[in-house]
């Protein structure tokens, strides 16, 4: 049997994000930059599994189960790892062909000797930069300090210097024992016609870049130094790294390494160009930025980025031109889910010139202050057409009708639809029938009934465990439910069973001993069995009561929300009279579960 490549191998994993994979078996907790749950491995009451999404495994402190989305699935699955890999591919839609036969990727498999070549590359540029006593390290030392580089970011960047030499990194990596089909392969050394080989960055600042896990792919160079004898007035300012099996453009966010721990914590990301509009905010303070340097942004990047946050700030550079061409193409993150905002600079400026300029915290203002894309292109639009002239207003319709289509949650589409009608004075329904005329529907043959609808809230065991509690502790807790929570509206089968028995008994004091005899199911039993042994630590009892009756409550209609939202989004391509009645029936079930957190708002 083949060997399936470790290219694909690794397409699969960075497809899979191992929180949303392991999300679909059990519920996650968030905590702090991980997801906590109870392990699915070994029985246990309190949560010691854990999933770390920035690492990409997972592990149980428990029972010692860990490893990353593979050996979930096959521990999970009861697959063996072949099969496990074939099960993952399909969900993401990477073949893995019959005749291939996965193995795990060896140490010394070819991705990984890319990897060392480019660190190998990486530590060599360094030392050319920091070499002491180097007037060359010296100059290239003075230009990053005149671009407002301090060491600290060049560290942290890992920033180095290719020598104005056609074999430096050749003979480093010779010495190195890498072969020169490896430097080859690497794209950092190249062969002419001539089969003459010599290195490919050559008078340049190098910009090593890193995939998400912090392994080294690639390269950016930049020239820098006109003076020292080379003509390099028609050099490219920038070079890159070819794509190779490692580095793939339009998969690679600059700087995410280093952003990714404040992207988690921000909840967002801001966007931007080029390498030193990441490197120059980063050291001022902005930390959760990436860059997509010189290519556009992909659906790919939309994914990656889809894992730590939905919320994107991008910033453009102030060129009007092409403004609406860079519009279009975010249309495309739209179409990911995401929640996407638009940051402008004034004319003249990139990110790193502009916090230069005016400082970090000037910069944080203009991304705080970012609009939304869906209002950034009606302005645009807005001010380039008349939305007074009937032929110009529908124009504006149409082309915002474009980006509206692209969103795959019905109830976003219709708040929009319903800010569109106020901007330019034209009925709901009118809107609704021009969207249904967009004929070809951009999800590009998604078929909608999968399209991801909000994760079904998990009920709240933990409220329900804590009503039964208070209920064995004080027999008069069981009158006060009974009049306000049906048994019914607890989600767990057997706690319903029990809640039932008390309410039927008219019980005015719960016994357990007593009541395992009436029940005498040895799956209640056990049930009881935990709620009296765990400690629910609570102190005020009568808020804690009201404050769980409210969660079940809450969750009740999250899940009618859930089943509706599924409905919605199943019909939004059809008939908008019914679309229209459970769009209003979702908007008054939300106002009535937002009434009971007005009631918890108010009450603390
Ligand atoms: N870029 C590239 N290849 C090029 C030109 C640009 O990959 N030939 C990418 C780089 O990531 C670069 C970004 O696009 O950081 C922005 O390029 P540009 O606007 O030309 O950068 P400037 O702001 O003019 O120059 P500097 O990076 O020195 O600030
Ligand atoms: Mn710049």
């Amino acid at each position: 049997m083949n060997k399936i490549s470790d290219s694909i191998l690794e397409e699969i994993q960075n497809c899979c994000d191992i929180a949303e994979i392991v999300s679909g078996y059990i519920p996650l907790k968030k905590a702090g930059r991980n997801f906590k749950a109870n392990c699915p491995f070994h029985h246990e009451k309190t949560a010691s599994f854990v999933v770390s999404p920035d690492k990409q495994i997972f592990h149980c402190f428990g029972c010692g189960a860990g490893g990353d989305v593979f050996s979930f699935i096959m521990k999970q699955e009861r697959m063996d790892f072949p099969e496990a890999v074939r099960f993952l591919g399909e969900k993401v839609g990477v073949v893995v062909k019959k005749e291939e036969n996965p193995s795990y990727p060896q140490a010394g498999s070819f991705t990984g000797s890319l990897y060392i070549v480019n660190e190998l590359a990486e530590k060599y540029f360094q030392q050319n930069l920091l070499k002491p006593g180097d007037s060359l390290a010296e100059l290239a030392m003075n230009y990053l300090e005149n671009r407002g580089l301090n060491k600290t970011a060049l560290e942290c960047f890992n920033l180095g210097l290719a020598v104005d030499k056609w074999d430096g990194l050749l003979n480093f990596l010779q010495k190195n024992g890498i072969s020169q089909e490896l430097m080859l392969k690497s794209g950092l050394v190249v062969k002419n016609a001539n089969g003459k080989v010599f290195d490919c960055f050559r008078n340049r600042i190098m910009f090593p870049i890193c995939n998400s896990q912090g392994k080294r792919i690639g390269f950016g160079g930049r020239i820098w130094n006109t003076v020292s004898g080379v003509n390099s007035a028609n050099q490219p300012k920038y070079i890159n790294s070819p794509e190779t099996e490692v580095y793939k453009k339009s998969k690679n966010l600059y700087g995410f390494n280093q952003s990714k721990k404040f992207i988690i914590d921000k909840d967002y990301c801001i966007v931007v160009e080029g390498y030193l509009d990441v490197i120059v905010p980063f050291e001022a303070g902005i930390k959760n930025i990436v860059a997509s340097c010189g290519t556009a942004f992909t659906s790919d990047h939309a994914r990656i980025l889809k894992r730590y946050t939905h919320n994107l700030v991008i910033v453009f550079d102030s060129d009007p031109a092409g403004q609406e061409a860079t519009l279009r193409s975010l249309d495309l993150l739209i179409e990911e889910g995401l929640n996407v905002k638009i940051a402008k600079l004034e004319s003249g400026y990139d990110p790193d010139s502009y916090v230069r300029k005016y400082g970090g915290i000037k910069f944080q203002n203009l991304v705080d202050n970012a609009s939304s894309l869906f209002d950034y292109k009606l302005n645009l639009l807005c001010l380039k057409l008349n939305k007074l002239v009937p032929e110009e207003k529908a124009k504006i319709a149409a082309s915002m009708l474009e980006t509206i289509n692209k969103i795959k949650d019905a109830i976003l589409r219709s708040s929009y639809i319903k800010k569109l009608s106020e901007s330019l004075m034209v009925k709901e329904e009118l809107l609704f029938s021009e969207l249904k005329k967009i004929k070809s529907f951009p999800t590009g043959g998604v078929d909608i009934s999968k399209v991801s609808i909000p994760k079904i809230y998990k009920m709240s065991k933990v409220a329900e465990k804590m009503l039964m509690s208070l209920m064995f502790e004080d027999g008069g807790f069981i009158k006060d439910l009974k009049q306000i929570v049906d048994y019914d509206e607890f989600s767990d089968p057997i706690a319903k069973k029990i809640v039932r028995h008390l309410y039927e008994q008219d019980l005015s004091e719960c016994n357990p001993i007593e009541l395992f005899k009436q029940i005498g199911d040895t799956q209640i039993n056990s049930f009881i069995c935990n709620l009296l042994v765990s400690d629910m630590g609570i102190d005020n009892k009568k808020k804690s009561f009201e404050d769980c009756v409210r969660k079940i409550k809450k969750d009740k209609i999250q899940l009618q929300l859930d089943a509706l939202h599924q409905q919605i989004n199943r019909l939004k391509q059809s008939e908008s009279q019914e679309l229209m009645s459970l769009l209003k029936q979702y908007n008054e079930l939300k106002k009535e579960q937002n009434a009971y957190e007005t009631v918890a708002k108010k009450e603390s």
